[in-house]
């Protein structure tokens, strides 16, 4: 697996291994059916999941193998909280959760206006103590950057400080958007694709990736 941090965006690595770049071909060919569509965004949340997690802090503890007594190393401190943008997001909660089973599951729900593509607010609920644990944002779509900015606020204003970002393609505008606001938010993406259409979609894209994995097109 190869981590790329981007030369412009800082905070942005894009995580490169050919089973991501061919799992990723196959979500955005627009004949995949919605069943491979669900399977795909949850392979290649996990392969994600793999990067962005390793530098979760580790402590020692005693345990007991058949045959003898070890200090062995555990992930330290509070279970992390998974936090899908509704409604895609939960398209990855699945990997992330086959990894981390204890991880904890907060919820955003945030809607694009299709004219202002401005995002509405209209769900937020995180463990109580956040604060005390590493929040992941995912969302399979990082495209004007409104959408997660707005959520990394909803979590800044309840003293959540260590945030990180995973989606599965990132616009140039949103990953810039990101950069200038939110630099201390590590952005792990599958791929930095090449602009937003004038409504806001991604180019090349996988097109509207609620709609794709809940079949409302
Ligand atoms: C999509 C996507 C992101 C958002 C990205 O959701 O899942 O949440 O757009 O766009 P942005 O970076 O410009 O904010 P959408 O608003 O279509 O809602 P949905 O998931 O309910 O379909
Ligand atoms: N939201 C999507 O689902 N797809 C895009 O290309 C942009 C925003």
């Amino acid at each position: 697996m190869t981590l790329v941090i981007h030369p412009r965006f800082s905070n942005l690595y894009q995580v490169s291994h050919p089973l991501i770049l061919h799992k990723l071909s196959q979500l955005r060919e627009c004949n995949t059916s919605k069943k491979e569509f669900k399977e795909l965004l949850q392979e290649i949340t996990q392969l994600l999941v793999y990067e962005a997690t390793k530098d979760l802090p580790l402590i020692t503890s005693e345990i007991k193998t058949p045959l003898e007594t070890i200090q062995a190393p555990i992930l330290k401190g509070k279970k992390p909280v998974i936090l899908p943008i509704l409604r895609a997001g939960l398209g990855m909660v699945d990997g992330f959760l086959s990894l981390i089973p204890s991880a904890r599951v907060g919820h955003i729900g945030l809607y694009r206006n299709e004219k202002t593509l401005q995002p509405e607010l209209y769900y937020f609920k995180i463990p109580k103590d956040s604060q005390e644990r590493h929040v992941f944002i995912c969302d399979p779509m990082l495209a004007t950057g409104g959408s997660v900015s707005k959520a990394i606020l909803c979590l800044k204003e309840r003293g959540v400080t260590k945030i990180s970002f995973l989606c599965i393609v990132a616009a140039p505008e949103g990953a810039e958007k990101l950069w200038k606001e939110h630099p201390d938010v590590k952005i792990f993406t599958a791929h930095l694709d090449r602009k937003l259409n004038e409504h806001g979609y991604i180019l090349p894209g996988l097109g509207d990736a609620g709609d794709r994995l809940f079949g409302t097109r």
